[in-house]
């Protein structure tokens, strides 16, 4: 299925979290990207259940989540002809290098971790996996030498320590790692809640017109979009839009693939109540196809399991000698 990862074109890594249900802002920040690029690149996506358990996760859900979120991987127009999706726990290499990365991260780098501090302020106890999780998400970018991670914005502080976590190694083991470039997308980078957009769409959010779900059904989307938050006045104005317009605009432009000056030209002045009713049929009209192609992905279970293994089986030799270079260079084994 598609041709063996050579590395002679450039390589690709992001992954996605199988926790909570999927939104629009994942969709516009990543999943989107991926699928404009994969042809570009050697692409790897993959499903990051390991990072999923840094906080407690019932397993029959989780199990399903899994193949749920492979499912809208490939719903979204990842090409498994070309594109490997790996589910993460499915090739060991990912947990044996994140180990032999923490050996070489201080601790005073991932205590600076905004993400780790946001995360640890909801939990009761915290685990030492959710401190070590940009570790392993390091981990899963150099396993397989990627040059470009393409990833919404919260990403950032995460993909600036996986740098510095290979440069530290490449100056006390020697050259080993590809230094991974972020691509953010040029529209939808941070897409913000839709009850409140002074914070960013989140999975864990529980408010009831916080999100879009990638599944969520036509009336409940208008529902939502309907319902956003906006500001004091009554018509677009961009120069001095505020948050809540500006995010509807964000999600209407990312989804519609417009230029700014389309944008300005059709939406100035516009009323509010208007321009609700035309984000919600923008999102719609292109969740409605998404949403048929998942309905018949997920009715054909041996599929899935099929491009699963065809993944986990392609890029693994790729981790395995990455893995085994590392331990060389660190002067373990034999
Ligand atoms: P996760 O599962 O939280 O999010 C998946 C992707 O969605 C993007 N994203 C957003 N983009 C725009 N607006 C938003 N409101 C929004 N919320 C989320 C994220 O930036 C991300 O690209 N740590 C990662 C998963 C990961 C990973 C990796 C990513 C593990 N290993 C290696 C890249 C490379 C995470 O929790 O993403």
């Amino acid at each position: 299925m598609g041709f063996p990862l050579g590395h002679m074109i450039p390589r690709v890594l992001s992954g996605v979290q199988p926790s909570g249900n999927l939104h629009i802002g994942n969709y516009l920040g990543a999943l989107t990207n991926w699928v404009r690029i994969q042809h570009d690149y050697e692409s790897i996506f993959c499903i990051v259940d390991l990072h999923a358990v840094t906080v407690f996760q019932k397993p029959d859900e989780l199990r399903v989540s899994i193949r749920d979120l492979a499912a809208l991987f490939l719903a979204s127009g990842i090409d498994p002809k070309h594109s490997r999706i790996v589910v993460q726990s499915s090739v060991p290499a990912h947990a044996e290098l994140a180990w032999l990365l923490t050996c070489v991260t201080p601790m005073g780098w991932l205590e600076r971790m905004t993400q780790f501090k946001a995360k640890a302020a909801l939990q009761e106890s915290i685990g030492d996996g959710l401190f070590q999780y940009p570790v392993l998400m390091a981990a899963d970018i150099l396993l397989y030498q990627a040059a470009i991670v393409p990833v919404g914005e919260d990403q950032l502080q995460h993909l600036e320590l996986t740098r510095d976590i290979a440069q530290r190694f490449n100056a006390l083991y020697g050259e080993t790692f590809v230094m991974p470039a972020t691509k953010l997308p040029a529209v939808g980078a941070r897409i913000m809640g839709l009850d409140d957009p002074s914070a960013k769409m989140s999975k864990s959010a529980t408010g009831a017109g916080h999100m879009v779900a990638l599944l969520d059904p036509p009336e409940r989307i208008k529902k939502t979009i309907m319902r956003a938050t906006t500001d004091s006045g009554s018509g677009v104005d961009f120069e001095t839009m505020g948050p809540g317009v500006a995010n509807l605009l964000n999600i209407f432009q990312a989804f519609a693939d417009w230029s700014n000056d389309q944008m300005r030209a059709h939406f100035a002045g516009m009323r509010y109540g208007d321009l609700k009713k035309q984000v919600a049929e923008m999102v719609v009209s292109k969740l409605e196809p998404l949403q048929a192609r998942y309905r018949e992905i997920t009715s054909d279970s041996g599929y899935l399991d099929g491009v699963l293994r065809a993944g986990a089986e392609a890029v693994t030799p790729v981790a395995d000698s990455t893995v085994r270079l590392v331990k060389q260079r660190m002067g373990l084994g034999a």
